[in-house]
C-alpha cells in the first residue's frame, strides 16, 4: 500500500512514519511537508535512505503540489497543521489558511484521484472546555464548541472532512485525540518546554493557577490508535482517542521536577492564556470496544522515556532551540528562553 502522510516532519507525523515503516515494511510512505518552524527532517534520519520512504517538500494549500504528491496513493493520513494554541492567539491567519484551506485542497485532490481512505487527525479541543471537578467527558456525540483560533480552525477542518464524506461519498475516518507527548515534540508545548527550562535551571512558567486539566497520551499510543482505525475503523466514523491520564498542569510539572531531581522553587505562576480551556477529558469507549484500543504506557513510564530521549538527543535540541525559538519565547513569555 502507498500512503501519503501530510505533516510527517512534525512531532506526531514523524513518530507515525517511524512507527509505520517498522511495522509495515512492505508499504511505501510519501511525506508531504512544507517544513515550517515545527517541521524537522532530523526526526526522520533513521528512514531517510529507505527505498520505501520519500520526502516531498510542499504546501498542503498548493493544489499542484498536493496532486503530484497524492498520485497513486491509496491512503492519506493528514497530520499537517498549525498546532500550537498560543501561536494561534498571537497570529490566527496561518491557522485558518493551513488547517481549513489546506484540508479542503487535500480533500479535493483525494476525491479527484480516487483515494480509498482519507484519515483526518483531529483534536479533543474541538469540543471546547469541561467543568473542573465534573465527571463529564468528551465522546463522538459531543457537540463542537471550539474556543481558540486553533481549535476553531481544526473544527472547521473536521466539518469539511464530514461534508466531503456526506456530499461526495469520500471514504473518510476522523480521530480526535488528547494531548500527546514524547520524542520529537517541539519545546513550545507544555512538557518539552518545562523539561528544557528545568534542565537549564530556568523558571517553569505555569499559566494561571495551574489547575487546568489535560489528558496525556504517549505519542506511540496515538500511532497505534491510528493504525487500528486504518485497519478496521468504519468508513465515515469518528473515533475519540485518550491516554487515560488526566492531570492538572501543576501536577505534570511537579512530576517532571521530581523525576529530574529538580526543586519545586523553579515553578513560576505567570499570566493566564487568554480564553484558556479549563479541562479536557476523553471517553474512548468506542475505539476500545470496536477496535480493542488500550494505551500501553502509563504517564510515569511515558514521561521517563521522554526525558531520556531529550537527554540523549542534544543535537536535536540545539537545532530546534534556534533564533526563531528565542524570538517566540521572548514574545510569549516576555523574557529570554533557556539556551
Ligand atoms: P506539529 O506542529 O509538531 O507538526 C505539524 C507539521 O505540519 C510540521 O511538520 C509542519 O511543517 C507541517 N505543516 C504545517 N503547515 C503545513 C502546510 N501548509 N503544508 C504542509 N505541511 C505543513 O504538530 P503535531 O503536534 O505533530 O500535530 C499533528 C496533528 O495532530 C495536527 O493536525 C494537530 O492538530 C493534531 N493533534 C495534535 C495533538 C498534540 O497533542 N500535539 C493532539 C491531538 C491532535
Ligand atoms: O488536546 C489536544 C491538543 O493538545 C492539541 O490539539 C494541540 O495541538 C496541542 O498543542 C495541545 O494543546 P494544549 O493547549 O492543551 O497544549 P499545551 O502544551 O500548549 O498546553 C498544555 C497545558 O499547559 C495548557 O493548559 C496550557 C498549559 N501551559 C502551556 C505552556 C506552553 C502552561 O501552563 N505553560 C506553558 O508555558
Amino acid at each position: 500500500m502507498k500512503i501519503l502522510v501530510t505533516g510527517g516532519a512534525g512531532f506526531i507525523g514523524s513518530n507515525f512514519i517511524l512507527y509505520w515503516l517498522k511495522r509495515h515494511p512492505e508499504d511505501e510512505v510519501v511525506n508531504l511537508d512544507v517544513l515550517t518552524y515545527a517541521g524537522n527532517l532530523l526526526n526522520l534520519k533513521e528512514v531517510e535512505n529507505q527505498q520505501n520512504y520519500r520526502f516531498v517538500k510542499g504546501d498542503i494549500t498548493d493544489t499542484a503540489a498536493v496532486t503530484e504528491a497524492m498520485r497513486g496513493v491509496e491512503t492519506v493520513v493528514h497530520f499537517a497543521a498549525e498546532s500550537h494554541v498560543d501561536r494561534s492567539i498571537l497570529e490566527p491567519a496561518a491557522f485558518v489558511k493551513t488547517n481549513v484551506l489546506g484540508t479542503q485542497v487535500l480533500l479535493d485532490a483525494a476525491l479527484k484521484l480516487g483515494v480509498k481512505r482519507f484519515h483526518h487527525i483531529s483534536t479533543d479541543e474541538v469540543f471546547g472546555s469541561l467543568e473542573l471537578g465534573s465527571d463529564q467527558k468528551f465522546n463522538e456525540e459531543t457537540p463542537y464548541r471550539p474556543c481558540s483560533p486553533y481549535s476553531a480552525s481544526k473544527a472547521g477542518s473536521d466539518m469539511l472532512v464530514r461534508a466531503y464524506a456526506h456530499t461526495y461519498g469520500l471514504p473518510v475516518t476522523i480521530s480526535n485525540c488528547s494531548n500527546n507527548y514524547g520524542p520529537f515534540q517541539f519545546p513550545e508545548k507544555l512538557i518539552p518546554l518545562m523539561l528544557m527550562n528545568a534542565l537549564a535551571d530556568q523558571p517553569l512558567p505555569v499559566y494561571g493557577d495551574g489547575l487546568n486539566v489535560r489528558d496525556w497520551i504517549y505519542v506511540e499510543d496515538h500511532c497505534r490508535a491510528i493504525e487500528l482505525i486504518l485497519a478496521a475503523g468504519r468508513i465515515g466514523e469518528t473515533y475519540c482517542v485518550g491516554g487515560h491520564s488526566e492531570m492538572a498542569n501543576i501536577d505534570v510539572v511537579k512530576e517532571l521536577l521530581k523525576t529530574l531531581g529538580k526543586p519545586e522553587r523553579l515553578i513560576r505562576f505567570v499570566k493566564d492564556r487568554p480564553g484558556h480551556d479549563r479541562r479536557y477529558a476523553i471517553d474512548d469507549q468506542k475505539i476500545r470496544d470496536e477496535l480493542g484500543y488500550r494505551p500501553a504506557h502509563t504517564f510515569e513510564e511515558g514521561l521517563r522515556a521522554t526525558i531520556d530521549w531529550y537527554r540523549e538527543n542534544e543535537e536535536w535540541v540545539r537545532q530546534v532551540m534556534d533564533k526563531e525559538y528565542q524570538q517566540y519565547y521572548q514574545q510569549q513569555y516576555g523574557e529570554k528562553g533557556p539556551v
